[in-house]
């Protein structure tokens, strides 16, 4: 049996792209595949950008409720928040007296920062890095190997920081034998969900539609999807439409077959529009009502969360102990 693990973003309220292209196919994977699951929320990592305790807690709750709203079974998947591990900590400490620093000056994220501010001709190529900044592979590592995990599904960006933690692991288990779980990726296949103008869906953007808003509001977006300037009886392409794109997502494959025929005879923008809200709106509505139920009432989310925090760390504590005996030759 394989232990998959995946850390979450605590990015506050996820847009259709997260929810397709993530949330959607972990859950789905969990509950209905064989292995151990470990999905958690990376409360910690997103420190090194927010320094507002409540903005920090407001988008776990956000993440924590949109996952449990969107049918996680939480029997099957341990689902916890970093924070509640405090032996990831005590971890990353023992990964970090054992990576070298140059591995960390490789990491994508940090040396992309020192380009940026060698572009800007900063004196200081370290402007604005901080150490966190440096060492989030490190606590990323820790998060991964703490649990034994095997597979690690992550997006093509998180490549190397798994990688790396597998480095650690190697090292870590040439010099004290094979003390870690060596992981490996797995890259999810990426889709492409175009937002509102066509790119990919994406906050920075300002193109995305949130994965739970008012009816009123997503209909609204949906109107807004960028179109061509073709009749409402002219015949039009399902190649490059976006709202035909949108709409597979959401629907089996006769609803498209009839969608797609409609586009061939002539329907209007505002018709599929319409008919492409009717189709989110059903898939989620479900859904956004139990977001909105746990939102209002925390104290389900908490529980929840605590009751992951203890089975993952009923797993987390015997990896310590025998870290700590391996390691430092501590007994207890
Ligand atoms: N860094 C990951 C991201 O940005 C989140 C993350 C933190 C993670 N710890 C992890 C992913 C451990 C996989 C395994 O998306």
């Amino acid at each position: 049996m394989k232990t998959y693990l995946t850390g979450i973003q605590a990015t506050g309220m996820p847009h259709l792209g997260n929810y397709l292209g993530a949330i959607k196919p972990a859950i789905d994977f969990s509950n209905s595949s064989e292995g151990s699951f470990f999905y958690f929320i990376a409360d910690y990592h997103s420190l090194n950008s927010v320094k507002d305790p409540k903005l920090i807690s407001e988008q776990t709750y956000e993440v924590a409720a949109t996952w449990l709203a969107c049918g996680l079974d939480t029997e099957k998947a341990v689902f916890y928040k970093q924070s509640d591990i405090p032996e990831i900590f005590e971890l990353t400490w023992i990964l970090n007296c054992h990576i070298p620093k140059g591995d960390l000056n490789r990491a994508h994220s940090y040396k992309a920062k020192i380009q940026t501010n060698e572009e800007a001709g900063k004196k200081d190529i370290d402007h604005g890095v901080n150490a966190g900044l440096f060492t989030y592979p490190v606590l990323m590592a820790a998060d991964i190997l703490l649990f034994n995990t095997n597979i690690v599904p992550v997006g093509k960006d998180q490549v190397q920081h798994v990688e790396m933690a597998r480095s650690i692991a190697q090292r870590i288990n040439v010099h004290y034998g094979n003390v870690l779980i060596e992981p490996q990726e797995s890259l999810s296949d990426a889709k492409y969900i175009p937002g509102l103008d066509g790119r990919k869906m994406s906050k920075s953007y300002g193109n995305s539609i949130p994965l739970f808003c008012t009816e009123k509001k997503l209909k609204k977006l949906c109107n807004k999807i960028t179109t061509d300037s073709s009749g409402p009886d002219d015949p039009k392409s399902t190649e490059d439409s976006l709202i035909f794109d949108l709409y597979k997502y959401f629907s089996n494959s006769s609803d498209v077959e009839s969608f797609a025929k409609k586009f061939q005879e002539g329907i209007s923008w505002g018709h599929a529009k319409a008919e492409l809200f009717e189709k989110i709106n059903s898939e989620i509505s479900g859904y956004r009502e139990k977001f909105d139920y746990l939102i209002n009432n925390r104290e389900i989310i908490d529980q929840e969360l605590r009751n992951g925090a203890k089975k993952a760390r009923a797993v987390a504590g015997k990896t310590i102990k025998s870290l700590r005996k391996n390691i430092m030759g501590l007994e207890s």
